[in-house]
């Protein structure tokens, strides 16, 4: 498809692909899609001094960062108010984008920095080995970011700590402190607890009970209190799975079992065998870009990016049935996505395949911007 056609028919339906300089192009489309992005991940040339096979990543500090500040300019226009911008980066150019956003968005628009750990072996040649990269997150409005926003599914590990000792007909539970430390107390938080077989209990020193006498009685009359299996452990809250069904808040620690890793990403690529040229050297992992995708996203949702590189974001969007519509300016890595998203559409294994069920299907669009 060509850019006429593309602008004509207003394809905010489709998922797009285009092949173009991310700053020409969004200037065009802005008016099609202003407020219409619900989630944008960038992961654009860290400026660390190398030159890979298909894009250099050596510009001056000066024009690195004012390239940035044009793009993320543009890029705030296109995102919903409950939209987020997630920003991939490292050590070296990260506090400076981190004030260059805060100075675009305003800083009450921040939401947080993620650590992702990008690799879980040792780097030995330096001084300290350099194990991990930032996630930027800003949202136009951070509160209704943070009613849209999805927990995550409970994991195996968390659903571990849950058991029944007591057959409770509420189900698994797990027990927690029933104590907070005193600092801001109140008087009605110091009290003795008396336990159903007549054992006293009073809270540690520095402590106090996490609920007032009263509130802790019908708590007790409840059964939501736990003094072990004998009846005469320290009191502890019951916390029920069924409480807990609305999944964990996702963490601002992406550890490399939760988000994978870049060689994970290298050894997917080699896997898929798209491209017969040299390799795409800096690809994300889909467990990563699958992570932003399901915290700021639903089905449905349009997923943006304008540093596509080998077709990462696109490939993990059209996975998990969002639509997406991404930009990228070096057309031998174009050829590449769309051999990749041929792969995708016929259901190639790799990346979040198994996570998701992924069997193929969907639909791909190729936009060539300057011809
Ligand atoms: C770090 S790579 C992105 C890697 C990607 N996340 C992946 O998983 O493969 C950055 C990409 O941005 C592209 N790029 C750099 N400047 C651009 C621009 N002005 N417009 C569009 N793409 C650009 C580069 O060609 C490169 O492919």
């Amino acid at each position: 498809m060509k850019k006429d056609e593309f602008l004509k028919e207003k394809s905010d339906l489709l998922n797009v692909v285009i092949h173009g300089d991310n700053i020409a192009v969004l200037n065009d489309i802005k008016t099609i899609y202003c407020k219409k992005v619900d989630c944008i991940y960038i992961d654009p040339p860290y400026n660390n001094g190398e030159t890979y096979n298909y894009y250099a990543d050596n510009a001056s500090h000066e024009a690195w960062i004012s390239q940035m500040k044009a793009t993320i300019i543009l890029l705030r226009d296109f995102l919903k108010d409950d939209g987020s911008l997630w920003i991939s980066i490292d050590d070296g150019e990260m506090h400076y984008l981190k004030v260059l956003c805060d100075e675009i968005f305003g800083r009450n628009c921040f939401i947080t920095t993620i650590i992702w750990q990008q690799r879980n072996t040792r780097e030995n040649r330096k001084a300290f080995s350099n194990n991990h990269e930032y996630l930027l997150v800003y949202s136009p409005n951070p509160e209704l970011f943070k009613k849209r926003r999805n927990r995550l599914p409970l994991t195996q590990d968390v659903l571990d700590r849950y058991s029944n000792p007591d057959n409770d007909p509420r189900g698994p539970w797990q027990s927690i402190t029933a104590n907070v430390q005193a600092g801001h107390a109140v008087p009605s938080q110091f009290y003795e607890i008396v336990a159903p077989n007549g054992k006293r209990h009073n809270p540690p020193h520095g402590r106090c009970w996490v609920y007032n006498e009263e509130r802790m009685k019908r708590e007790i009359a409840n059964g939501n209190i736990w003094f072990g299996s004998d009846g005469n452990g320290v009191p502890r809250i019951k916390k029920f799975i069924s409480e807990s069904v609305k999944g964990i808040v996702p963490e601002t620690l992406w550890l490399s079992d939760f988000a994978g890793t870049n060689k994970d990403a290298k050894t997917h690529l080699q896997k898929l065998k798209v491209y017969n040229k040299d390799l795409f050297e800096t690809p994300k992992p889909e467990r990563l870009i699958s992570r932003v995708i399901e915290i700021a996203t639903n089905e449905g949702d349009l997923v943006m990016d304008c540093f596509l590189g080998s077709g990462t974001t696109s490939s993990t969007a059209h996975k998990m049935h969002r639509r997406y519509l991404c930009i990228e300016e070096n057309l031998i890595t174009c050829m590449y996505v769309n051999d990749r998203m041929k792969k995708v559409i016929e259901g190639e294994k790799g990346g979040i395949s198994k996570d998701v069920g992924w069997r193929g299907g969907g639909q791909y669009e190729y936009v060539e911007w300057n011809h």
